[in-house]
């Protein structure tokens, strides 16, 4: 059984905003699940990067269905491979939401603050996400023991 990681970029669609996304990440959660697949979607104002891995056959399908999904649009195949190991085991569907926070990490990675995905490599588009993913972790983790100090 051949196990894949999948990245891509698109352009969100004028007219769907925060609220839309939040729907995808919902439904994303839940049948990412079912599906076996883990990944991260990072969005910033204008754009999509995400990251689908998992059984070759499920995620290509999936694929499949994303791209002919009507609130985005230019989709860009970034990377495709075969994998030993998944990077984001943990996350059905991690999102980041590229926003102030992250400025630093996508300076870092792509030399302008605007977050662009399809100016990325492959190779930065993978950085990039387990960056952002790290850094949510990061704070998550922060949160729980403030909260954990109060009580
Ligand atoms: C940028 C973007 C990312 C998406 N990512 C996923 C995903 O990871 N998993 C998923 O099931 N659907 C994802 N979708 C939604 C699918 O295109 C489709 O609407 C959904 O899978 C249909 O699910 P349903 O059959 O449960 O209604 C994404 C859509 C967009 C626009």
């Amino acid at each position: 059984m051949s196990i894949v990681r999948l990245i891509y970029a698109s352009k969100i669609k004028a007219g769907y905003g925060p609220n839309d996304i939040m729907k995808i990440v919902e439904v994303s959660e839940k049948n990412n699940q079912q599906k076996g697949i883990t990944g991260a979607l990072c969005f910033g104002p204008r754009h999509f990067l995400q990251c689908l891995e998992g059984q070759r056959d499920v995620v290509n399908r999936l694929y499949n269905t994303i791209v002919t999904d009507e609130r985005h649009t230019d989709v860009e195949l970034l990377y495709y491979s075969d994998i030993d190991e998944r990077v984001f085991s943990d996350w059905a569907m991690g999102y980041v939401l590229a926003e102030q926070s992250l400025h630093e990490i996508v300076f870092r990675f792509s030399g302008n603050s605007q977050f662009n995905p399809y100016e990325f490599t492959s190779k930065q588009a993978i950085r990039f996400l387990q960056a952002v993913v790290e850094e949510r972790q990061k704070s998550i983790k922060t949160k729980v023991e403030e909260t954990e100090s109060m009580a």
